[in-house]
């Protein structure tokens, strides 16, 4: 093998002859990923510094020399001159590199009871946070056009399915609904993970902490954390706040391949229930007539690739032993591309429910098709003739088996028709038997009752605003 003539590592070749081989660097270097967590390095130095200057650690010369190259650095990263390069592995040690171009000595200084461990974990932290928050923005975006959707569609009455058969009728609202408490349960599993991330690895240096007289309190609060991490060990090796993120994404997602399903079997033409926007639709390059839910469809593979960075870091997190591997450098990108999938997935649901047309013919018709009201009519029998549930159940059967046999509704059905069958039955069975008064009769808390669905609408309407 060839090697490598340059110099060793500036950083860490004191123990070196040779420098490291292209190999050996391809594998090593994580710039081309961690280069993301530019600004979250830099304020981490920052709060470092000016705590190594406070404790005594550093002299303020020194500490202003370190602070004016950090805030250099920042502006040339912004404008994009910042030169990344993978010789020097990753963000923390080209930041390093460049402070001392521009400072000289004194950018030696600020390694000092710092290690690239508690460095990192702090930074990814950090970053987490950031996106945590991003993330909670648009869910309450996304809520908030299908509450409008919801109130806008109260009345709206669609078949409900279970086995994806008609089943009872369910007011449209109703099923957007269920979907903001879901996006909000996501919302508080983020906030959980949230929460419990917001401690600062800073101080724990390598693994042992360090023997300089530093004050974790001090970085910690600079940096927004609520406290300092209480186990020097812990601190750089726990990714658990990185896969509860992935998790929390990863049901996120599920959820929201859930309706991007539902998109993809209202809007094909043999259900034709909603209809998508052309922003939001396609075309075929071969058939005219098409219009395809991409989005929705890719919406659902996104799924995908989210559970699969979940899976890729806890299987990379496996079996590791305390405290820090560099396997754990692998935690970054499964953590960013789940982020940008998920940010991506959330703003085309978003476009997509903001602007569906919802075809309430096709709705009402699919919710009296299939026998839809059948429990209706048990239940009346239940309730009107006194008949015990299982055997209204029977009749119902037999019922429903006559009308399938005369090509008619359960409403279509004349009274001696249905008397043949149950003589107890009477003229007023009628006003139940249609979707609007089945949906209308579920008043039972939590139930598909338009009155209901608009009182939900307006609790969470204040709830999101
Ligand atoms: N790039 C490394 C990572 O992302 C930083 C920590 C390196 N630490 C070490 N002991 N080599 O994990």
């Amino acid at each position: 093998m060839t090697k490598n003539k340059n110099t060793s590592n500036a950083l860490w070749g004191g123990r070196f002859d040779d420098a490291p081989s292209a190999i050996m660097q391809a594998i090593n270097a994580s710039i081309g990923v961690d280069k993301r967590m530019a600004a979250q390095d830099l304020a981490g130095s920052s709060a470092h510094a000016a705590m190594l200057a406070k404790c005594g650690i550093i002299n303020a010369s020194d500490e202003r020399l370190i602070q004016d190259g950090l805030s250099q650095i920042g502006e040339e990263i912004k404008a994009g001159d910042f030169i990344f390069s993978a010789a020097l592995e990753d963000i923390h040690m080209n930041i390093e590199a460049r402070l001392g171009e521009l400072i000289g000595e004194a950018a030696g200084r600020l390694h000092t009871a710092r290690s690239r461990n508690d460095q990192v974990a702090t930074d990814l932290r950090l970053w987490l946070r950031d996106a945590l928050d991003e993330i909670d923005e648009r869910l309450g975006a996304f809520q908030k056009v299908l509450v409008v959707l919801a109130e806008a569609q109260a009345d709206t009455i669609m078949p409900g399915f279970t086995h994806l058969q008609s089943a009872q009728p369910v007011s449209f609202g109703h099923y957007m609904l269920a979907y903001v408490e879901m996006m909000d349960r996501d919302r508080g599993r983020f906030a959980d993970a949230r929460a419990r991330l917001n401690e600062c690895p800073l101080g724990a240096a390598a693994l042992a902490g360090t023997a300089y007289r530093v004050d974790r309190q001090m970085t910690a609060r600079a940096l927004g954390f609520d406290r300092p991490m209480s186990n020097s060990l812990d601190a750089v090796s726990a990714r658990d706040f990185a896969l509860e993120f992935l998790s929390a994404a990863s049901i996120c997602a599920v959820h929201l391949s859930r309706l991007a399903e539902e998109l993809v079997i209202w809007t094909s033409a043999g259900f034709a229930f909603v209809s998508l926007s052309d922003q939001f639709s396609t075309g075929s390059s071969i058939m005219p007539q098409k219009r395809n839910p991409d989005a929705a469809e890719l919406v659902r593979a996104k799924t995908g690739r989210i559970v699969g960075d979940l899976n890729t870091l806890l299987v990379v997190m496996k079996g590791l032993p305390l405290a820090y591997s560099k396997d754990m450098q692998e935690d970054k990108e499964p953590v960013f591309d789940a982020y940008d999938a998920l940010c991506l997935s959330l703003s085309a649901m978003t476009g997509m429910m903001a602007d569906i047309k919802i075809n309430r013919k096709a709705l009402a018709d699919a919710a009296g098709a299939a026998f839809s009201s059948a429990t209706d009519l048990a239940d009346w029998l239940v309730r009107e003739a006194n008949v015990p549930f299982r055997k209204a159940h029977h009749i119902t059967g037999q019922i429903v088996k006559c009308a399938e046999k005369n090509g008619k509704t359960l409403s279509e059905l004349s009274l001696t028709q249905m008397q043949a069958i149950c003589p107890k039955i009477k003229e007023d069975v009628f006003a139940v038997l249609t979707p609007a008064a089945s949906a209308a009769s579920r008043i039972s808390y939590g139930g598909t009752a338009p009155d209901n669905v608009k009182a939900q609408v307006k609790l969470w309407k204040e709830k999101l605003s």
